[in-house]
């Protein structure tokens, strides 16, 4: 007997104290391979996963994090990217049937907020009320399907911030010190002299901070956190986690920062510089750190501080924690590579599985932020070129270990191209009237057999197509996979022209070639209206309702070839469109 049993299963099983199941070939006896070329092991795969789903009633829900979000500033698309990002996360594991919790927020507390509020003569909350309501604005909008949206101001969260501040004093890992060194308001983060250097402009204030943002001298007295004592815990967990910081690029360098350079941080501000936060429990003249205050959001909208903290922690019952995925920007890696598992560690929980850290947007060169002025207003494109197309774009095009430049002349061409020229004019030819009347699904799923040559190239990609595209997205590299069902939406496209079905129509004799034709057509519309529902929900629905898939045939496990249309059966199935509808206009 042989064993077949995937290591990414293993760990999931053995994080979520599952009983061990040993998938053997046993447990599919009656499964042939041989003539439809289909991979054994993925199959196998395919299968355990439905399997683990139908067996387990406990299984921690998978916890996807946004970064919460600085309302200095209002939303621009280079936020909008770490969402859709995670919400497309989200809804790739919701077709697989997993439960999953998508956290978003706000990150309202710190002087460059208490500053924003004051330029504009409004109260901070007032100014942090119209802000966040921004976000959410945006994110609903954009369809993000978070399931919590946080604000730091909210009482529940300022709770959670101390309680988590007295375990760090319980365990030893905060003191009393002096601080002198440089500060940049606008990355809220301290700098050591090594990581600024002095600026042309004004030698007294104007440094550059490695962020090229401005930096201040400051020398104060607050709360400092162990830092230095976490430094071989850290290389630890990274030695046995090489996977828990993606890409690769920036695993490096963070071990490459936790090995040079690990003093103590400042985990509070005087309260007369700092009076917009939550204030140090026990010392009203001292106010947590922002960045200290702003990650423990990822505890809070588990329901941390818990009931029964053990229970919850061993047993991974209902809280959700740790995060299975939290998704960053590279600019704030250090802050969730280093200091977040570091405070964990000294709080005694257990530390995320994984960070994934993107690339930026740029324009003009720079970073699109606010300070610059370089920015792209989401809700003025997506109006334009539609929620999806601004969806599909920034997963498409979007940077992961490089940064990527936002061009509308490209936006443009992916809306042209690959979703009005490729896959909107495959579902309008196969359900064209002209070649099918009935407009009725062409021919069963068992066409399958009549494959010929011809139909090679598409009927292998199409084979392949789910568990390729399944990697990629388990991986958040979202462009990989869109650029995979794209390449088959072509070829589907070029099989259908190749095989001219406009002359098929006029011999009656060749009907079965005909549908065959036009099946493969609509099936690969089918697969790929599938694939694609994480990154365009609303669109991919109209698309499935177009061609008559059924509500219960829309799971990742029905994006096979051949696993559609079972519902009503094949033929039976009626097409649901409208002469001069199209699913993307011109
Ligand atoms: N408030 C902190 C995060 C605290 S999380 C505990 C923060 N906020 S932010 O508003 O400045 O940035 C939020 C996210 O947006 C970050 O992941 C950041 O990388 C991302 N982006 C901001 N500008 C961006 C681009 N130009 N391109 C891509 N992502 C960008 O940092």
């Amino acid at each position: 007997m042989s064993f077949i049993f995937s290591h990414k299963i293993y760990r999931n099983l053995s994080n979520y104290r599952l009983k061990i199941f040993i998938i053997s070939e046993s447990i599919y006896p009656s499964v042939s391979f041989s003539n439809q070329n289909v991979n054994k092991q993925n199959f196998l795969k395919q299968n355990l996963k439905q399997y683990i789903t139908t067996t387990t009633s406990l299984e921690k829900p998978v916890f996807i994090t946004t970064p919460i979000f600085y309302v200095n500033a209002v939303p621009h698309i280079g936020h909008l990217y770490s969402a859709v990002m995670a919400d497309s996360l989200k809804r790739y594991y919701e077709l697989n049937d997993k439960k999953v919790i998508l956290s978003t927020g706000t990150d309202e507390h710190g002087l460059k907020i208490q500053q924003a509020a004051a330029k504009v003569n409004q109260s901070p909350q007032e100014f942090c009320d119209n802000v966040s309501k921004r976000f959410r604005e945006l994110f609903d909008m954009a369809n993000i399907s978070y399931t919590t949206f946080i604000r730091t101001t909210e009482q529940k969260h300022k709770d959670a911030v101390k309680f988590f501040w007295e375990q760090l004093v319980n365990n030893g890992y905060i003191y009393k010190g002096i601080h002198e060194g440089w500060y940049s308001v606008s990355d809220e983060a301290f700098y050591s002299a090594s990581q600024v250097q002095i600026s042309n402009s004004d030698e007294k204030i104007a440094n550059v901070s490695e962020s090229g943002q401005l930096v201040e001298w400051t020398e104060e007295e607050n709360y400092k956190f162990r830092l230095s004592k976490c430094k071989d815990e850290l290389l630890r967990w990274l030695d046995e986690n090489p996977d828990v910081i993606t890409p690769s690029n920036r695993f490096n360098e963070v071990k490459a920062f936790i090995k040079s350079d690990l003093a103590d941080i400042s985990v509070s501000r005087p309260q007369s510089r700092l009076y917009w936060g939550v204030s140090v429990p026990e010392d009203f003249n001292q106010t947590i750190y922002v960045w200290l205050d702003a990650l423990i959001n990822y505890l809070t909208v588990t329901g941390y501080p818990w009931p029964s903290q053990e229970n919850i922690i061993n047993n991974h019952l209902t809280s959700g924690w740790p995060a299975d995925v939290h998704i960053v920007g590279k600019d704030i890696i250090r802050f969730h590579a280093v200091y977040w598992p570091a405070f964990l560690m000294a709080a005694k929980l257990p530390l995320p599985r994984k960070i994934f850290a993107h690339s930026h947007w740029m324009m003009n060169k720079h970073k699109m932020s606010k300070s610059r002025g370089n920015v792209v207003d989401p809700f003025i494109v997506m109006k334009e070129y539609g929620v999806d197309t601004i969806r599909y774009y920034l997963m498409r095009d979007g940077g992961i270990s490089d940064d990527g430049t936002y061009d509308p002349t490209i936006l443009q061409t992916r809306y042209r191209k690959d979703l009005a020229g490729q896959l909107g004019n495959l579902v309008s030819r196969s359900t064209s009237l002209a070649l099918n009347p009935s407009s009725t699904i062409p021919a069963s799923p068992s066409f399958i057999e009549g494959v010929n040559e011809k139909d090679m190239t598409l009927f292998k990609m199409l084979q392949q197509l789910p568990d390729l595209v399944s990697d990629h997205y388990e991986n958040i590299e979202f462009g990989k996979g869109l650029e995979l069902i794209f390449e088959t939406v072509a070829e589907a496209n070029k099989h259908f022209t190749d095989n001219e079905p406009w002359n098929l129509i006029k011999n009656p004799n060749r009907k079965v070639i005909l549908d065959r034709v036009l099946f493969f057509a609509v099936e690969t519309a089918r697969i790929s209206g599938i694939l694609l529902q994480p990154i365009m929900p609303t669109k991919m629905r109209e698309l499935l309702d177009m061609i008559g898939v059924s509500n219960d045939e829309r799971k990742w496990k029905h994006s096979r070839l051949g696993s559609g249309w079972q519902v009503k059966g094949g033929g039976n199935v009626k097409f649901n469109v409208k002469d001069g509808h199209f699913l993307f206009p011109k």
